[in-house]
């Protein structure tokens, strides 16, 4: 192959690898506050993990990807601190918030990947993960941004490929178009069967736990999956109405 040829077929994948991760549209840093950039300086090599180590990790996977300033991922370490938990986020000053705060409550099972979700699913062991959580993804609303959603066919099939048989996919959002899109998008997929879809009106139901059963068999106690989220508060004070799903791997 002549040289220019094999070069621009490199920057043509490397084009393609950016534009199905969309990497451009995510914001990666914003206002910091000096505790969150003094965190994110400190903290990070602490609690970064890499994929080879989670691959070599004999504990059960979890991930929430997007966790903002991490509140839910915090919380579901404290509750299940037997699974090491993974958080994806892009977004710096979140990334330092949470990692105050898991310095301050000593925790230890909760590990932090800045990089995007699609990155990281594409490292990971096949059949490794028991749980991924994504919490009020960004709705993109304009119609020439739907591709930049995070939930679409390659990115399901990426989830499918790293879940353990049995292992779930909860989802949230406020944004009624986005729930209708991952509805039918898991629906095209019959690899997974839904289990929860369920609408919360703020304005009539104030209640803001999402309890569920425990994806491990095992057990049948409900957990609280997640309190109110910051992006959550923000759709209800828009009055939106909150969609929860759950969706198992069961082929
Ligand atoms: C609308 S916010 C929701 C944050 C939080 N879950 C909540 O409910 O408050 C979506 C988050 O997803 C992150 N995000 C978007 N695309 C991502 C990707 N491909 N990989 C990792 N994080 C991503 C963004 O940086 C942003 O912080």
């Amino acid at each position: 192959m002549p040289e220019q040829d094999s070069a621009s077929n490199v920057a043509n994948a490397e084009r393609s690898l950016h534009n199905d991760f969309a990497h451009s549209y995510i914001r990666r840093r914003g206002r910091f506050t000096k505790a969150q950039a003094s965190a994110l300086e400190r903290l990070t090599q602490h609690y970064r993990l890499d994929t080879q180590k989670i691959n070599a990790d004999s504990r059960q996977l979890g991930i929430e990807i997007g966790f903002g300033m991490g509140h839910e991922l915090i919380a579901w370490g404290q509750e299940q601190p037997h699974k090491l938990l993974l958080g994806i986020e892009l977004y710096q000053p979140g990334i330092g918030s949470m990692l105050s705060r898991l310095e301050n409550l000593a925790i230890e099972n909760v590990a932090l990947l800045d990089q995007p979700a699609q990155k990281v699913l594409a490292e990971l062991a096949p059949e490794s993960v028991s749980e991924i959580r994504i919490f009020f993804p960004d709705p993109w609303p304009k119609k020439r941004h739907l591709k930049r959603r995070i939930i679409q066919p390659q990115f399901l099939a990426q989830m499918l490929t790293v879940l353990q048989p049995m292992g779930v996919v909860r989802l949230a959002t406020d944004w009624a178009e986005y729930g209708e899109w991952m509805a039918e998008h898991f629906a095209m997929n019959s690899n997974f069967t839904c289990e929860l879809d369920a609408i919360r009106d703020p304005a009539v139901d104030e209640s803001n736990q999402i309890k569920d059963l425990e994806p491990d068999l095992s057990e049948d106690a409900l957990e609280v999956v997640r309190g109110r989220t910051k992006f959550e508060t923000r759709g209800e004070k828009l009055g939106h109405r909150i969609r929860d799903f759950t969706y198992r791997r069961t082929s």
